[in-house]
């Protein structure tokens, strides 16, 4: 029996360099999606998974997130003596809904040196990374989907896209083979090994690495073994790479749409959509574009 996973670490720590100048004094993990910051997209899929031990990895100028989650009495003061029941109930949901730590990662080393910081919380135990850029849209939580497949093998499983051959130097690739699991051999892989950011020629698939893991706790071990690669960070792929040498790892090409909002494009290809299927706003927002007549 494979152990069960708890906890989810969000690594938030990160400079947000694509996103300046919005991120110079804000966090990227709090621009608004329509009217939710990104990180509680990646929280609330946590809780739609069943987790709700939530660790965010923090650094310099992250306030604003432990703001976020924590009570606001002032506020809701207000909204009480305003007789505002809907909008109270939405403030308070959002620091109800889940248990949280914070830990520093005191400079922006790296995915894999962010993690690390988490090891304490964590222990040793199997657990959840989600990067609160890549939002997902899908029926069955993308964390949970990959759960399902930790739950079943007792490993580490990352969670794969395909990519376009153009854009595949700005992600992990994995080299893979197909594995039949529960009859079907075209989503669950087994890993060979990984690449961190190749040239489109030296890739070895089209399969991406994106934002959500199951990380054995052995993945404390492999980070800390590794050195600094790309960018002299320290990457969650080299580790991965290393744990690979003594522990499989699956990737699983989840079902569902993942929108990368930590890039100006991404962000706003996400805030249409899902501003698109708001059902407050959805009809009105529509009948806006369709006037511009671009
Ligand atoms: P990104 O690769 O998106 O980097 O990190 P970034 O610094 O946030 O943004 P850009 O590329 O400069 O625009 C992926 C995730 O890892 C976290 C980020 O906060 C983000 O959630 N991260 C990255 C850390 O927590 N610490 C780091 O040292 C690096």
């Amino acid at each position: 029996m494979s152990k069960k996973v708890r906890k989810a670490v969000f690594p938030a720590a990160g400079l947000g360099t694509r996103f300046l100048p919005a991120t110079k004094a804000q966090p990227k993990e709090m621009l608004p999606l329509v009217d939710k910051p990104l990180i509680q997209y990646g929280v609330e899929e946590a809780i739609q998974s069943g987790i709700k031990n939530i660790v965010v990895v923090t650094g310099r100028g992250k306030s604003a997130i432990e703001d976020h989650f924590d009570v606001n009495f002032e506020l809701e003061y207000i909204l009480q003596a305003k007789g505002k029941k809907d909008l109270l109930q939405l403030v308070r949901e959002v620091s109800e809904m889940i248990d949280i730590a914070y830990v520093r990662q005191k400079e922006a080393l790296g995915l894999g040196h962010a993690v690390l910081r988490s090891r304490e919380i964590v222990g040793h135990e199997p657990f959840a990374v989600v990067l609160s850029d890549d939002v997902i849209d899908s029926e069955v939580p993308c964390l949970r989907q990959l759960l399902d497949i930790h739950d079943f093998f007792g490993a580490s499983v990352v969670a794969l896209m395909e990519v376009p051959k153009e854009q595949i130097s700005a992600y992990g690739v994995v080299d893979a083979e197909p594995v039949d699991h529960n009859g079907a051999k075209n989503r669950l892989y087994r890993v060979r090994n990984m690449v961190e950011k190749p040239n489109a020629e030296d890739a070895p698939s089209n399969l991406a690495i994106i934002g959500r893991y199951i990380l054995v706790p052995e993945i404390y071990q492999s980070i800390e073994a590794v050195e600094p690669g790309a960018g002299g960070e320290i990457q969650l792929t080299d580790a991965l790479k290393h744990l690979l040498r003594n522990r499989p790892i699956y990737g699983y090409r989840f079902e569902g749409k993942r929108f990368d909002a930590g890039d100006k494009l991404g962000f706003l290809k996400a805030t249409v959509e899902f501003a698109l299927r708001r059902k407050d706003l959805g009809d009105s927002f529509r009948e806006y574009l369709r006037n511009l007549k671009i």
